[in-house]
């Protein structure tokens, strides 16, 4: 398994999330959603530290690249964080949800046709097994709730993350408490 394997396996994961999503009701909508608000962060946290440095530096027009995905990850950190502000299945909600679902959708589907294979062609077998264990790394540590203020870039997240991420873990902990 290499970094573009486990990217593209996290993508389906998120895939299979929305499609399961759209028709739940209730307490297992509200579940869902919160399994696919930490998978999504996680993921775009941890392609932001790991996956954006590598496009910069390996593809034609990397720069410009990693700019515009790290905008769409911004928008959809910015849509996550106001789905948590209204009700799971409220009209609001569910537009919310509707918006985040495209966005993130396209947003995936462009990784997917264009950095993506640009970057298993620019990049060496070795190295992207290596970035796989480092992308791993960074799920582990990343926050699991959007924090859009946070810019998501290697450097800022490095420092600002681990603190985001200890407070989300708390946050996490209280509300698994009052669930059961
Ligand atoms: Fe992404
Ligand atoms: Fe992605």
């Amino acid at each position: 398994m290499d970094l573009i394997d486990a990217l593209l396996e996290d993508h389906e994961t998120v895939k299979a999330l929305f499609t399961r999503i759209a028709t739940a009701k209730g307490q297992q909508q509200v579940e869902l959603f919160g399994e696919l608000r930490e998978n999504l962060v996680r993921h775009e946290v941890a392609e932001e530290e790991i996956v954006r440095p590598l496009t910069r530096s390996t593809l034609v027009d990397g720069e410009s690249i990693a700019e515009h995905r790290i905008g769409e990850e911004a928008k959809a950190e910015e849509t996550l964080k106001q789905m948590e502000k209204s009700e799971v299945g409220s009209t609001e909600w569910l537009s919310l949800f509707e918006m985040l679902r495209t966005a993130v959708l396209e947003h995936a589907e462009k990784e997917e046709t264009i950095e993506f294979p640009g970057l298993r062609a620019g990049v060496d077998a070795d190295q992207l097994e290596k970035a796989q264990k480092m992308f791993e790394g960074a799920k582990k540590i990343a926050p699991t709730h959007p924090h859009p203020g946070t810019p998501n870039t290697a450097t800022a997240n490095m420092a600002l993350g681990p603190i985001a991420a200890l407070v989300d873990r708390a946050r996490d902990a209280i509300a698994k408490a009052k669930a059961g």
